[in-house]
């Protein structure tokens, strides 16, 4: 009798606390006592978080919040200006964790993507400074990324040559886990290399075992611990797939240490490396794990995203060829028989818009990485608690916001240039890597390869789709990043 009237008391206080909101906090849908209002997200949209959350911002506005679990405050913003003010409120820009994700690095929180606090700006700062050094997102790694692209294109070749069309499913990440492997550990496998498959077939199935919204559900520690498999069944969050990638680069760090030159550093490795003899020190945050942390990090965010860029780029040409020729003909004017090159950027302004159009268009990250409160704050005029989870939803400022790009679902290049085509417009309401304190560390890079993977392509190949069939699909799978279906093309080279 008594435990019966202390259960009822419980769910009493549970229901009291779940109709209870902080004052001011912004307005947004009840859920149930002790699961909050997870249940309910999916009824919204079953698919796409970012869609789901987008309709509740159509219903309570942009600013608005809810629980996740009976005490997780979760705010979803949406909007060109609400999602500014977000991006740039320092008191927003920390990163939530939970057990799953410590999971990633043995149990702590390390690396750069779901840290924060002065470990975070340490190691984002120090990867910045040093990744430049080495050449990342400059003209110094054109020559990496040109060497990729030329086995890319090769492969290419032969594929068409054997089967009559390409299957453009995986092609350009085994380039782009290469080329971040090279500024990171000095080395380039060859496309066959069975360790770079795996690597890559790693980083794949993280990627899509999870989605934005499960991933962030607030599950105590001691589930991890007592329930693994139930609670990655629950999260979807795969990172027991990490054990074989931590011991790979393991490996490869303890040779590094072995034949290094204080003097003469030659990779990423090698200036951490580096770094941790300087500081020797126990609270120092340079250590093997957190470098371990770090390298993954580059993995996870760099490779899908700028990949998935690519192949969804080629994708919207595909259905585009009309805007692909025009492409072709002002590659051709400016960079006659050569490869293009990014000094022939600022010559290619028609390029550079379609690029950017269909960056806009396909959403790799719709929902950036979820953000945290550090602090009580404010945002849209609302109290945001400190605690709380934030999701940014790029997809919104890219693709709805009528009153400044009036035909969102349009693919029109011509929206990103002057009106005489000769000059391209720099918007800030095109925002695919985020913006602010948390804005993604891998721009520069990103930014070069998917211009120079992208452009060689269409300079060395007309890309159709295969007769009597029905274009590929331009729907996104989900996963922690949208990814292209994979697809079938004819792929002809020009000349
Ligand atoms: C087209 C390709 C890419 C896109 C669209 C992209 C987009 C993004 C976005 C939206 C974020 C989250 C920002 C936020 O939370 O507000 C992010 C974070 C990040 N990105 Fe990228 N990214 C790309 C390529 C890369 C590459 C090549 C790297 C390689 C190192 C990289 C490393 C990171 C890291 C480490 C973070 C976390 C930054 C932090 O939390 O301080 N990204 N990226």
């Amino acid at each position: 009798m008594i435990t019966e009237v202390l259960v009822l008391l419980v769910l009493f206080a549970l229901l009291i606390k779940a109709s209870i909101r902080p004052s001011n906090f912004p307005p947004g849908p009840r859920g149930l006592p002790l699961v909050g209002y997870i249940p309910f997200l999916s009824k919204l949209d079953p698919e796409y978080p970012h869609l789901a959350l987008k309709k509740l911002s159509d219903h309570y506005g942009p600013v608005a919040g809810f629980y996740l679990g009976p005490s997780q405050p979760f705010i979803s913003v949406c909007g060109y200006r609400a999602v500014r003010e977000a991006l740039y409120n320092e008191d927003l820009a920390g990163r939530p964790s939970n057990a799953a994700r410590r999971e990633r690095t043995f149990g702590q929180r390390l690396g750069v993507i779901h840290n924060d606090g002065p470990e975070w700006q340490e190691q984002r700062r120090f990867a910045l400074r040093h990744l430049r050094d080495l050449g990342f997102g400059r003209t110094s790694s054109e020559g990496l990324i040109r060497e990729e692209i030329e086995d890319l294109t090769q492969e290419i070749r032969a594929h068409q040559l054997a089967h009559g069309s390409v299957d453009l499913k995986g092609l350009f990440n085994l380039s782009l886990i290469n080329i971040l492997w090279a500024l990171v550990g000095g080395e380039r496998f060859r496309r066959d290399d069975t360790r770079l498959a795996h690597l890559l077939d790693i980083v794949d199935n993280f990627v899509r075992s999870a989605d934005f919204t499960r991933a962030n559900i607030p599950v105590p520690d001691f589930c991890l611990r007592y329930f693994p498999s139930l609670t990655r069944k629950l999260l979807g969050l795969r990172n027991d797939l990490f054990t074989p990638l931590q011991d790979f680069i393991r490996e490869r760090i303890r040779e590094h240490a072995k034949d290094r030159s204080e003097d003469h550093p030659r990779d990423f490795i090698d200036v951490y490396l580096q770094e941790m003899s300087k500081r020797q020190s126990t609270d120092s945050s340079f250590h093997e794990n957190q470098l371990i942390g770090v390298i993954i990090d580059f993995f996870i965010a760099g490779a899908e995203t700028t990949s998935g860029s690519i192949g969804f780029a080629l994708l919207y040409l595909l259905h585009n060829p009309d805007i692909q020729r025009q492409i072709q003909t002002e590659l051709d004017q400016v960079c006659g028989d050569s490869l293009p090159q990014l000094a022939h950027r600022p010559s290619l302004p028609y390029t550079e818009a379609a690029l950017m159009e269909a960056q806009r268009l396909s959403n790799i990250t719709p929902l950036a990485v979820a953000h945290k409160a550090l602090r009580d704050t404010q945002l849209g005029g609302y109290s945001i608690p400190r605690g709380s989870i934030v999701t940014v939803n790029l997809f919104t400022v890219h693709h709805d916001d009528e009153s400044f790009w009036q035909d969102p679902e349009i693919f029109r290049p011509e929206r990103h240039l002057s009106p005489d085509g000769r000059k391209l417009i720099k918007t800030d309401h095109l925002l695919p890597f985020s913006a602010g304190k948390r804005a993604c560390l891998g721009e520069p890079l990103a930014r070069n390869t998917y211009f120079l993977f992208t452009a060689s392509l269409l300079k060395v190949f007309e890309f159709h789709p295969l007769p009597d069939r029905p274009l590929p699909t331009l729907k996104p799978k989900n996963g922690l990043t949208l990814s292209y279906d994979g697809f079938e093309a004819m792929v002809t080279p020009r000349s």
